[in-house]
């Protein structure tokens, strides 16, 4: 009999921070993975400025971020917001892995956004943004589930770990919702 297929997804914060609470979404969300489904983390600490120069023979970091996308069925990102958009950190590594034109690795790629922040509308702004980037990528956001976390210092603990439950169920629908929207988008 075939064995049943893994559904794989990767999960990349925008942000560099040690003590990240949008690292601590993707590290609940490693937590809430509904069975048959396994999540890589990836950092991105390490990807350079983009330079249009070098985008053809891109830095290791680049390649190894480009391959691991290309190799997962449907990516969540955890994006900050940073003066009412994505960071720069985040920004600058889609730039990188879009290019060069014709070489994106997101093309068609179906995937799931979160995002919290330490004040009142949970990166609501920035993820609005983010999805803006995604129509010139070609990619699948998810569009009937959000996760916005608000006032995120209040639910995640001095171990860096998620504990409001509210959001770990908003998070386990997210990935639920990526799992159902990537199939649809599979069907001919
Ligand atoms: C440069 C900068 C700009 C920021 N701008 C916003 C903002 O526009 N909206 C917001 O809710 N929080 C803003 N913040 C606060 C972030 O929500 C907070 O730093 C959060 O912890 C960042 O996410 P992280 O913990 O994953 O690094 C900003 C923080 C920085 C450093």
């Amino acid at each position: 009999m075939a064995a049943k297929k893994i559904f794989r997804v990767l999960g990349f914060a925008g942000s560099l921070r040690k003590d990240s609470y949008n690292k601590a979404l993707l590290r609940a969300a490693l937590e809430l993975l509904p069975e048959g489904v396994e999540m890589e983390t990836f950092d991105l600490e390490g990807i350079p400025p983009f330079n249009q120069d070098l985008e053809g023979n891109p830095p290791q970091k680049v390649t190894d971020f480009k391959a691991k996308i290309r190799g997962a069925d449907a990516l969540l990102i955890a994006t900050p917001e940073y003066n009412y958009s994505i960071p720069g950190v985040l920004k600058n590594a889609i730039d990188w892995a879009s290019r060069p034109y014709g070489d994106s690795a997101f093309q068609e790629k179906p995937v799931a956004l979160m995002g919290a922040s330490i004040g009142m509308l949970g990166t609501a702004r920035a993820q609005y943004h983010l999805r803006q980037c995604c129509v010139f990528l070609q990619m699948h956001p998810v569009i009937d589930t959000e996760v916005m976390v608000p006032f995120v210092s209040d639910k995640v603990d001095s171990n860096g770990r998620l504990t409001d439950a509210n959001t770990k169920d908003k998070i386990k629908g997210l990935i639920e919702s990526l799992i159902i929207w990537t199939q649809r988008l599979k069907v001919e």
